[in-house]
């Protein structure tokens, strides 16, 4: 089985082929730019080559970026954890094309790279296509939907409306109509009772997006009208965690080894047992093999938790870890810190920051968890005094 790391730079490598220029991820947390608190796309990084106001060395760009959907227009957090597939801190894959190829070659090489590389099967794969928004004056995507025509049959194509195949990075800044790849991940039997298609962007959990396709064309401005851009570019995003349980046959992205590492560790501070279901305890397991990502790799690129901005944020999603552990693994001491060791040694190689900065960071985060476990438990006492007071 391939593993994760092998999955990634396979990645890497098949565009490396394609003449692109592999680079660094950006820091999860920016710093110069008023729009947005954290990466929340790969594309971020570039976003002044997109509005033509830098030029990049090489038109074709390829990475995984870290990035968090906790805050503003794209917002998971509350999924984290309950379902099997959102996470706070992910991985994206990405190539970009900077006024280079377009719709041909980026579709060519996504599906190139997903069946002739990682083998998915491709009865597998569904695609989707942009149908065109008459209020924005915007087409449907007649030219991705002849390039998906070439490889892929009809009943693997759906339209999507503007909520679900157009793409804009926030309120304002570039934007485009995408094309989606999903996967089904169902058995076969469920395959031949209800036909993938009809559940592509339902969430099923078992039927997930894992690569779009934007195809940059505008600038949405400030006072909500598009613009159109000197230039078209590509932006693509795969999410690698859900890339890494498709090509590793899993039911859930916790179940890869991306994860598979924490939760192990979890279990052994705890001396209790993930059992793969929607306990309480087993979301607890998943809330903290998730949440130590976002918490740790914030802290290494700079951000310490505070009461404001970015820093909340990062409050907010340890203390969510902190509640997790208190309430449903009978916890009571600071336990995040401890998951430090084993994801800077697994992404040692990938995000070394962590593992250069791991001392520093599991200090901050012990901190935190012990000023926080201190509030919890004088709350509690606080109910204990109420309930025997009105005995
Ligand atoms: N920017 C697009 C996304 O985040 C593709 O990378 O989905």
């Amino acid at each position: 089985m391939m593993t994760s790391n092998e999955i990634r730079q396979n990645f890497l490598d098949f565009f490396a082929s394609k003449n692109h220029k592999i680079v660094g991820s950006a820091p999860i947390v920016i710093k110069n730019d008023p729009t947005l608190m954290f990466t929340n796309a790969g594309m971020n990084q570039f976003k002044d080559y997109f509005l033509g106001n830098k030029k990049p060395s090489n038109p074709r760009i390829a990475d995984t970026q870290k990035c968090l959907r906790v805050s503003g227009k794209h917002n998971d957090l509350e999924e984290v954890g309950v379902d099997t597939y959102h996470h706070t801190m992910f991985e994206m894959l990405g190539n970009w094309s900077i006024g280079d190829y377009f719709k041909a070659e980026a579709i060519a090489w996504s599906w190139e790279l997903l069946t002739d590389i990682y083998k998915i099967p491709k009865d597998r794969l569904y695609v989707s296509v942009f149908e065109g928004d008459k209020k924005e004056n915007l087409p449907s995507s007649q030219i991705a939907l002849k390039e998906w025509s070439k490889l892929v049959p009809s009943d693997h194509i759906v339209f999507g409306n503007k909520k679900d195949n157009f793409w804009e990075m926030g309120d304002t800044g570039p934007c485009g109509p995408c094309s989606e790849i999903h996967v089904d991940l169902r058995s076969d039997e469920e395959r031949n009772a209800i036909p993938g298609q009809e559940l592509v962007n339902k969430d099923h959990p078992q039927v997930i997006e894992i690569w779009n396709n934007v195809f940059i064309q505008y600038n949405r401005k400030a006072d909500g009208t598009l613009e159109k851009l000197p230039a078209a570019h590509v932006d693509t995003g795969m999410g690698f965690e859900r890339l890494v349980r498709a090509i590793q046959g899993k039911t859930s992205n916790y179940d890869t080894d991306v994860f598979t590492g924490t939760i192990a560790e979890v279990a052994k501070i705890t001396g209790k047992t993930y059992t793969f279901g929607d306990s309480k305890q087993d979301v607890a397991f998943r809330v903290l093999s998730d949440h130590i990502r976002a918490i740790s790799f914030t802290i290494a690129d700079g951000q310490l938790p505070s009461n404001n901005g970015a820093g909340y944020v990062i409050r907010r999603i340890l203390r969510r870890a902190v509640r997790y552990y208190y309430t449903y693994l009978d916890y009571k001491q600071p336990l995040l810190y401890q998951l430090v060791d084993v994801l800077s040694r697994q992404f040692e190689n990938v995000f070394p920051e962590l593992y250069l900065q791991k001392s520093f960071v599991e200090k901050v985060i012990r901190e935190e968890e012990k000023s926080f476990l201190k509030t919890l438990e004088g709350g509690l006492r606080r109910i204990e005094d109420i309930k025997v007071t009105n005995n």
